[in-house]
């Protein structure tokens, strides 16, 4: 008498096989979904920029008080520039675009000369952000300071 092999036995996974087929799968199907979202969030945050706070004009928050600290200063966002909020050692603030009118680098504060200087050429600004030395052309634009409650925001100047 002559049976058929049995042929089930070959085609069904090993019982060791399924949770190793279950975790590549896994592994596979995460990396998809990384990868769609690695690619749909910038197109989300272009469509759907975040949103500023409405202060009137071009205001912007610029730093909290108890950020500041006399003959200091902080780099805030204005627009699509860096701004430079600088708080004097008489404790006024004064606030000016950061970007350097020679070639647009991002001047900094410099507490131990109390000026503002520019790295790439040796620029230096005074506290008003009038060009004082080295090869900036221009001033920086200055911009004027608001402190409301613990904020201190900052606009462009209103023309007379
Ligand atoms: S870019 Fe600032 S001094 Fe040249």
């Amino acid at each position: 008498m002559c049976s058929a092999p049995d042929t089930s036995a070959a085609v069904k996974p090993a019982p060791a096989d399924l949770p190793r087929r279950r975790f590549v799968n896994i592994l596979l199907g995460t990396g998809l979904l990384a990868s769609a979202a690695s690619f749909l969030y910038p197109v989300l945050r272009y469509l759907v920029p975040p949103k500023l706070p409405d202060l009137g004009g071009d205001a912007v928050l610029a730093a909290r008080l108890s950020e500041m600290k006399p003959n200091t200063a902080k780099t805030f966002r204005f627009g699509t520039r860096p701004g430079l909020l600088v708080e004097t050692s008489a404790g006024e603030y004064r606030a000016m675009s950061a970007t350097c009118t020679h070639l647009g680098c991002t001047v900094q504060y410099r507490p131990d000369l109390r000026e503002i200087w520019c790295a790439c050429h040796n620029g230096m600004y005074d506290l008003n952000g009038r060009n004082i030395s080295g090869p900036p052309p221009r001033p920086l634009e200055a911009f004027e300071v608001q402190v409301r409650g613990d904020e201190i925001f900052v606009r462009r100047k209103q023309e007379a």
